[in-house]
């Protein structure tokens, strides 16, 4: 549906044409983000951050030597490389690793595979360093975060980084390890970003701060004990880590499954669109990928360097390890159900990125390529997953909520869009069906849409949804049912480069519903909560709509 609403818009059609036309809009309106054909066509990054404020620069174009890049072709390789899990690494293995990054960081500032230069290249993709005019719009810039480039532009990130770790050290089967926060195991930062490190001066101990991992720009109250709240990355760590530890785990539950099972558009998210109110960000960035960037980021910096931005992630290591496992994640994603397909559509397939490559040549790489980690050169090593069991359990079963609100809580066709979201927002949604039987719930699935979500892109926000909850004066928290999700975002710029963002998002009721015997009610009581910088943010509908799954 994505497609066909956005050719319509571009058309000036409106609503004229139905699906079954889609077909008859020819190609010439195809819009693959495409990275530009000349790479000096970049610009200093400008949204997202303060410009004035900032310790990492807003100068975030890469180096010039070559400025076409050649289209990449996966080379040969004769050994998978293994991405390891990083809470189990060897002694020898993290001393490699260290060697690697302390060689980047040697390279000189400008020669492309520098860890400065890596950094960089985060803050050009998503604060504004390259505009859309190979895709038509120049007036738009490039924007990875928040629709469906995230999980590809990162594996090529990350696919290039590793290889440039890897010939640093000329070793051609050096994985990048995973920092697996899906797994009670590897719920803290990982040890060896902090660890105590020789100091160059023999005379002196060892120090973390001489550690190639470290980053000075963390959150000093989350290092090791601390557990990661994957739904709330910026709390101190109150809560005990029994309670946090089963959170976390049905967090990536209710992100991996119950919201994406069978359903590319919720655990991708959309395409890019030049009507931002189109586009719907993906489960696991929206979710758990965005409060390990909260939780790492230090809040005392002026833009929560280095995690807690954009702009700024890509100079921690962590960040890396971060997006291996939201690598890792879209892997499994892809072997949990047979129906778990990768986007098909053209705009995705077609979609491109520069990066200079380990042999530092300017390439050209598109999404088609990245499907296969395996045909890419590595895998990872397996971890159990202690979240498949992490289903989320009911507070109050029949509770008849929705219909008992009738008359207290408006109805969705009631109120005035849009909606503020500086206090608790309660509505009642009609549902498109009731009683599905199993074969409907085969065939689609039933969703709640929030849309055109507008909030203020320089500060972290983040809100959360709750269905048919009973006011009891008990907190409801991510392991009930009645807990549909949160949604959260680093500060970034989208891609029409302002301040005020645009975004959506939806979630999976039908668990939900099921688990809260529901399923024959005509309404859905929803309850938005405020959790950050909420005060200007609004909401400019919200719906269930039936979406098809694969099958
Ligand atoms: Cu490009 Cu974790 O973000």
């Amino acid at each position: 549906m994505q497609n066909v609403d956005r050719r319509n818009m571009l058309l000036g059609l409106g609503g004229l044409y139905g699906a079954a036309n889609l077909t008859n809009i020819g190609s010439a309106l195809a819009y693959p983000i495409t990275a530009p054909e000349n790479i000096s066509n970049c610009v200093a990054a400008d949204v997202g951050f303060n410009t004035e404020d900032n310790v990492r620069g807003s100068a975030c174009c890469p180096p010039t030597t070559q400025t076409t890049a050649v289209p990449y072709v996966l080379p040969e390789f004769s050994e998978l490389r293994v991405r390891p899990a990083a809470d189990r690494l060897t002694p020898e293995y993290i001393a490699k690793y260290q060697l690697a990054i302390k060689r980047m960081k040697e390279l000189p500032d400008e020669d492309p595979r520098s860890w400065k230069q890596q950094g960089k290249i985060h803050c050009a993709y998503c604060n504004g360093g390259y505009s859309q005019y190979m895709s038509g719009h120049p007036e738009l810039k490039i924007q990875v975060h928040n629709n469906s480039l995230f999980f590809p532009f990162h594996r090529w990130y990350l696919y290039f980084y590793e290889r440039i770790l890897g010939s640093l050290i000329e070793d051609p089967t050096f994985g990048l390890p995973y920092w697996n926060w899906d797994n009670p195991k590897g719920m803290l930062l990982p040890e060896m970003l902090e660890a105590p490190y020789p100091n160059p001066d023999p005379t002196r101990p060892p120090n973390p701060k001489f550690n190639p991992l470290f980053d000075p720009y963390r959150n000093v109250a989350h290092l090791p004990p601390a557990i990661v709240d994957l739904d709330r990355g910026n709390t101190g760590g109150d809560k005990d880590c029994v309670a946090q530890i089963s959170e976390n785990l049905t967090a990536v539950y209710d992100q991996m499954i119950a919201d994406s099972t069978a359903n590319p558009d919720a655990f991708f998210g959309t395409n890019p669109d030049p009507d931002p109110t189109k586009i719907i960000a993906g489960k696991i960035e929206s979710g758990v990928h965005t409060a390990v960037h909260i939780w790492v980021g230090n809040p005392r910096m002026p833009n929560n360097e280095d995690m807690g931005n954009f702009y700024s992630a890509g100079y921690d290591p962590a960040f890396y390890l971060l997006h291996s496992n939201v690598d890792r994640m879209w892997q499994i994603w892809n072997e949990l159900d047979i129906r778990n397909v990768n986007p098909s559509n053209d705009d995705w397939l077609n979609a491109s990125f520069v990066f200079y490559d380990e042999n530092q040549n300017l390439v050209r790489v598109y999404n088609r390529d990245c499907v296969d980690i395996e045909r890419m050169g590595y895998t990872f090593e397996p971890s159990r997953l202690t979240w498949l069991q992490a289903r989320s359990i009911p507070r109050n079963k029949a509770s008849n909520i929705a219909a008992k609100s009738v008359g207290v809580v408006k109805k969705v066709e009631e109120i005035k869009f849009p909606v503020k979201l500086d206090k608790t927002v309660k509505v009642l949604v009609k549902r498109p069906a009731t009683k599905r039987s199993e074969d409907d719930k085969k065939k689609a699935s039933e969703m709640l849409f929030l849309e055109g979500i507008k909030y203020n892109g320089e500060q972290l926000f983040q809100f959360d949804v709750l269905v048919n909850d009973v006011d009891d004066g008990i907190e409801t928290t991510r392991v009930s049912s009645e807990f549909a999700g949160t949604f959260a975002q680093v500060p970034h710029g989208l891609g029409g480069g302002h301040m005020l963002m645009s975004s959506g998002t939806a979630f999976g009721l039908t668990q939900i519903l099921e688990d809260l015997e529901a399923e024959g009610d005509e309404y859905v009581l929803v309850t938005l909560v405020p959790r950050e910088g909420a005060e200007d943010a609004t909401i400019s509908n919200i719906k269930i709509k039936l979406v098809p799954l694969a099958n």
